[in-house]
């Protein structure tokens, strides 16, 4: 597996993935791919003419990928620095294609976020979920990369679906060291 930033290039893929996993309703999947088309905004012919950033705060968007030995996209991770912080970064999304779920993609997506943001002086990494029962085994996922519950709104999405924030501390990890 390979770990790269994505390209403008990748859209179709990063579409076609979010799809795949049936986890994201159509407006999700909707604001996934705003959030990439502001950052690649080459990729969007009526905005080709732009600035290479649709603005400032979309800048702040950032993508990587994973991809197996035939370059075909199995993962990506969109994070970014929380406004008006110290040392905050949200990651934002975080998607494995079906066919390789459960190898691997999910946690190496993770740990390299958290490295490429210590290595910026990073302090936290934040992630939104759900208590919806369907989102249980992303709050596994989570749980088994070490995040913890930091904060929760009861109610927040709708009655009886709270806004979880996960968090984990950001730190280095010694090279060589099972990322688990
Ligand atoms: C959640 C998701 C990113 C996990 O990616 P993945 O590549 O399958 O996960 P990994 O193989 O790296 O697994 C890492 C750990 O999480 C656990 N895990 C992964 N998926 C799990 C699931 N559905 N239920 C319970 N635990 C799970 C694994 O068992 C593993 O733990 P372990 O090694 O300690 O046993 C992936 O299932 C996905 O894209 N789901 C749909 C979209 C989504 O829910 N995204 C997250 C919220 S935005």
């Amino acid at each position: 597996m390979r770990l790269s930033s994505l390209r403008p290039e990748h859209r179709g893929q990063v579409s076609e993935l979010l799809i795949a996993t049936a986890a994201f309703s159509s407006e999700e999947v909707e604001v996934a791919l705003e959030l990439f088309d502001a950052t690649y905004p080459s990729c969007r012919p009526e905005r080709s003419e732009g600035p290479a950033f649709a603005n400032d705060e979309m800048a702040d968007y950032e993508f990587l990928g994973a991809f197996d030995v035939g370059d075909q996209l199995l993962g990506y991770a969109c994070f970014g620095p929380t406004p008006s912080t110290d040392g905050t970064w949200d990651l934002y999304w975080l998607a494995v294609h079906p066919a390789a779920q459960g190898r691997g993609a999910g946690r190496a997506l993770v740990r390299e976020v958290e490295q490429i943001l210590v290595a910026r002086q990073g302090r936290l990494l934040a992630v939104e979920t759900s208590s919806r029962e369907s989102y249980a085994h992303s709050r596994e996922f989570y749980a088994r990369c070490g995040y913890t519950e930091a904060a929760r709104v009861r109610d927040f999405y709708a009655p009886a679906d709270d806004r979880i924030i996960l968090t984990t501390r950001l730190m280095a990890r010694p090279v060589g060291v099972a990322t688990r």
